[in-house]
């Protein structure tokens, strides 16, 4: 039959999240489920926007990303790891770290080759990992700290691992890996010749003095790291689709090629934009953290006195929690109940699963959100005990 589908996208399901923020907008509920923030961009940059649309920035950029942004953003980068890029051979700026990932696969995995993911991990890297053939080896990351045993993950390395999946801060956990995590990590790399894709998307968002640690940073690291990030998360703009890869020549030359055919460039005054954002002062990574914190620490103590046990996030704007205090046979029947009845909705932790048993009694909240909306989630979580035990 000529109208079939084919068996790569049979292997995935639609995003749990984008249901989930569906169904809140049928019960007009309270958004707690997919990671964006609902208060605005710094003024700034939509300045910016708006000014590179009135000078007719209005054609695609160079593929590999406009060379305003490519400078300010090896600027940003030295000044904040000291690790230098070369803006003309080793950056590539892709429509969201989104297409980062998948052109990063894309470019350096072949059908049959492996790549190590943390378990739970963000939902993309599932399907990520099928698009382009690989076979994704999983490396449970277990509570309270979402440390890891660094026999399983050895055990994970072989002569077919091509590569490795880190996101630090992480999504959905909060947690910030250590530097001898990444030592550790970096190790194995070196040994079975493994490149780390690292995902820093929330390397600003950082909590209780943590710090972040660069893989490229690591010895032997420059040359085997693919660095992804973007504005999405850092300037609050995560409809602009602006993100980027950092990767020696050899690696960004074959990301390029890949991403050049995959979407041709990201938008382009946005790009003009992005590269006044990164321009930013200090401050503005110290303020952006600083509220972040206090959404954390509105939120994190209201889920715990509703009933849930929650894992306090180190980074990031998520909070994994246990739901296992409400008595619900799992994490979606118990999602569902959330946002029909009580009006707030939170993603079900076993789409953070591949062994989706294991996320039954989890439930993911995000905080990127105003004052005024955490305090009505707050405010309707107080009703949640008593209709579960009324119910
Ligand atoms: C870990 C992680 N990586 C990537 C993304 C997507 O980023 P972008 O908007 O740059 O595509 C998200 C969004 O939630 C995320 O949590």
């Amino acid at each position: 039959m000529r109208t079939r589908v084919s068996e790569r996208s049979t292997r995935f399901t639609e995003s749990v999240i984008r249901e989930m923020t569906r169904l809140c907008q049928q019960h007009q509920g309270v958004n707690l489920a997919q990671g964006f923030p609902d208060f605005p961009a710094p003024e700034a940059l939509k300045e910016a926007a708006v000014e590179a649309l009135r000078a007719d920035v209005n054609q695609y950029a160079i593929t590999w990303g406009a060379k305003r942004l490519r400078d300010a953003l090896v600027a940003k980068v030295e000044r904040f790891s000291g690790l230098r890029y070369d803006p003309e051979t080793e950056v590539t700026v892709c429509c969201g770290s989104t297409e980062c990932m998948a052109a990063t696969l894309l470019a350096l995995v072949d059908p049959g080759d492996e790549v190590v993911v943390f378990e739970p991990f963000y939902e993309n890297y599932g399907p990520d990992a099928i698009l382009c053939g690989a076979t994704p080896r999983f490396v449970r990351l277990r509570e309270p700290d979402w440390s890891f045993d660094p026999a399983e993950l050895a055990q994970a390395f072989g002569t077919r691992t091509r590569a490795i999946i880190i996101n630090t801060p992480n999504n959905p956990t909060g947690k910030v890996f250590s530097r001898e995590e990444l030592e550790l990590i970096a190790g194995l790399c070196r040994k079975w010749d493994v490149v780390a894709i690292t995902d820093e998307i929330y390397e600003h968002i950082l909590y209780d003095g943590e710090a972040h640690v660069a893989m490229a940073g690591l010895e032997g690291m420059r040359e085997r790291t693919v660095v992804i990030s973007g504005v999405s998360k850092t300037y609050s703009v995560t409809g602009w689709r602006v993100g980027w890869c950092l990767a020696p020549g050899a690696l960004s030359a074959a990301i390029r090629k890949v991403h050049d055919f995959l979407t041709v460039g990201a938008p382009a005054p946005l790009q003009e934009a992005a590269a006044v954002a990164l321009g930013l002062p200090p401050e503005y990574y110290t303020a952006l953290a600083d509220n972040y914190r206090d959404r954390r620490d509105h939120l994190v103590p209201a889920l715990e006195a509703a009933g849930f046990r929650t894992f306090r996030p180190r980074g990031a704007y998520y909070v994994m929690t246990d739901i296992s205090g409400f008595g619900f046979a799992d994490d979606v029947t118990f999602a569902r109940h959330l946002v029909s009845e009580v009006g707030v909705a939170a993603v079900p932790g076993s789409s953070f699963y591949a062994d989706r048993e294991s996320g039954r009694q989890r439930l993911r909240f995000q905080f990127a959100r105003r004052r005024e909306t955490l305090d009505a989630a707050v405010e309707r979580l107080q009703r949640l005990k008593a209709r579960v035990t009324s119910g």
